[in-house]
């Protein structure tokens, strides 16, 4: 599947996010921006996985308190940097398998090295869309996800695309961002929707969706809603070198503070 200009542009801008974490220094001396909200949403990462939380662009935990099992299949759709693929090869243990999947080149390079270097070899990153996934029907035990769904211009399709890729029974754990009434130019703005802001949609809609697609047992079990200032710093220091100027930033913040969350979303395929 091809990408969309605004998705050639998402990606662009996740690796110049990327470059940006190694270069950091500058913008963010304390934790903030990439590896702020993972620590926010408790992360522990061991020393193994240090440099992959560093390059986290994660919104939430989809791994606190589910069961994976050992030998299970386990799908992160969007894997980043592969901080989430390698702690669950933690729990699927060397008998299990973790695949991510990851529109973004750079990111995919990224992840394959992190994991090589953790000396992780049951996890497997492909480069692919999460709106047409290169994995087969009913497949894996559990499709996990961190802040990527809101970046989906079709996000209907991706709900469908978990239904299908899930066994029977198999279960769904996302973290992504949600909003409830973000003004028009707001979501017109293509810096904020890199941010993970612009395209995300309502609490409402994101379960609405879910259901559509066939999944059922849905429910939300935690939320982080963010403070002005972590917004701003998250607005920030995301996106160095993108056209967001600080004054709008300082206008932005006190106006969606309140209306932008990190919700978890976990359910199940039936049967
Ligand atoms: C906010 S980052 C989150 C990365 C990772 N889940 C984490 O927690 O660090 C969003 C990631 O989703 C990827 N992405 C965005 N839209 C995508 C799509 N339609 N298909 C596949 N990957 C996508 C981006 O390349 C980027 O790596």
């Amino acid at each position: 599947m091809k990408k969309s200009p605004l998705q050639e542009a998402v990606s662009k801008d996740y690796a110049r996010m990327l470059k940006g974490t190694v270069e950091r220094a500058s913008c963010c001396e304390q934790k903030s921006g990439a590896g702020m909200i993972s620590s926010l949403a408790g992360y522990e990462p061991a020393s193994h996985q240090e440099e992959a939380a560093s390059q986290s662009f994660g919104c939430g935990n989809p791994l606190a308190f589910i069961d994976i099992e050992p030998g299970q299949t386990v799908l992160d759709l969007g894997s980043g940097a592969g901080l989430d693929l390698m702690l669950a090869a933690d729990r699927t243990g060397p008998a299990g398998k973790v695949i991510g999947i990851d529109m973004t080149q750079e990111m995919v390079d990224k992840a394959k090295a992190n994991i090589k270097a953790a000396g992780y070899d049951n996890v497997e990153v492909r480069q692919g869309m999460i709106e047409s996934l290169p994995i087969a029907d009913s497949s894996v035990d559990w499709v996990i996800s961190n802040c990527v769904i809101n970046l989906s211009q079709e996000k209907a399709r991706v709900f469908s695309e978990i239904a299908r890729v899930l066994k029977p029974g198999g279960h769904f754990s996302i973290s992504d961002i949600v909003v409830q009434e973000l003004p028009e130019f707001l979501r017109e703005n293509a810096a904020l929707y890199s941010a993970c802001v612009a395209g995300a949609i309502s609490e409402q809609a994101y379960l609405e969706g879910l259901r559509d697609a066939g999944l059922v047992h849905i429910q939300i079990t935690d939320r982080l809603v963010y403070e002005e200032s972590q917004l701003a710093s998250l607005i920030s220091c995301e996106i160095p070198g993108l056209d967001i100027s600080q004054e709008l930033i300082d206008e932005i913040a006190p106006m969606v503070a309140g209306k932008v969350w990190s919700a978890r979303f976990i359910g199940r395929m039936a049967g």
